[in-house]
């Protein structure tokens, strides 16, 4: 039985939180926060590349997910909506960011390279709310998730946190 997740999952799981924060500390409207805006936007696109990858990697590993213990069914029903929930995020938040941008300017370069924008929803100001909206709830749900890795950890003392970390060899 495996009781760890494959190591390729850990750090794809450990570098979207660390690109997520990022791109949460960078946000603003990137077309006038000048580096700060570049930043913003690398980490929201790394994160929906990463999305893909981590995809794939379940698919692959699927035999190797470890299946921690089940208190109850509400709980496990809870743990599969908000890792759903987690996942939309993961590629809906970053395609509002694309389409977001793609409403606010024409022309976008991450360093030289000019990013494909969506010329029809330009002015259409809405998409920019809403993705922020996202964003927002996306962090929020992310405090959730942590949360409920920590309270497992530190009162239930089961082994669900030490399943998304590197085992130690003895
Ligand atoms: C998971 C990744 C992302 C998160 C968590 C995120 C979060 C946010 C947040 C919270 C804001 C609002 C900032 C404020 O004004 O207070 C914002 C703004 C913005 N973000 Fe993102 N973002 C992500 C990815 C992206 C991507 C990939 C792009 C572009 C390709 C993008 C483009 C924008 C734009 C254009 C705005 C300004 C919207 C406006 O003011 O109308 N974001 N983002
Ligand atoms: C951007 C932030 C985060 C995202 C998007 C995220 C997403 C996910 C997803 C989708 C899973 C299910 C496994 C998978 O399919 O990869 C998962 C599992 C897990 N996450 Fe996170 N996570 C984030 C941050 C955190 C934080 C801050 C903690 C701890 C403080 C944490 C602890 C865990 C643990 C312990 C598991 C394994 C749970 C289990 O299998 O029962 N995550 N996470």
């Amino acid at each position: 039985m495996h009781n760890t997740y494959p190591k390729p999952i850990i750090i794809i799981h450990w570098l979207t939180l660390l690109l997520v924060v990022i791109a949460y500390l960078s946000s603003g409207n990137p077309t006038n926060t000048g580096l700060l805006g570049q930043v913003h936007v690398t980490c929201g696109l790394s994160i929906l590349i990463l999305f893909f990858i981590r995809l794939s990697l379940i698919v692959i590993y699927q035999k190797n997910i470890p299946q921690n213990e089940i208190i109850n069914q509400y709980q496990n029903r809870l743990f599969k909506i908000v890792r759903l929930m987690l996942y939309l995020s993961l590629c809906i938040v970053p395609i509002a960011g694309w389409l977001a941008l793609s409403s606010l300017t024409e022309h976008f370069k991450i360093g030289s390279v000019n990013l494909p924008l969506l010329s029809s929803v330009r002015g259409v100001n809405s998409i920019g709310e809403l993705h922020q909206f996202l964003g927002n709830a996306f962090i929020a749900l992310v405090g959730l998730h942590g949360a409920a890795a920590l309270i497992h950890h530190f009162i239930f003392k089961d082994h669900v946190l030490k399943s998304m970390l590197f085992k130690r060899d003895k």
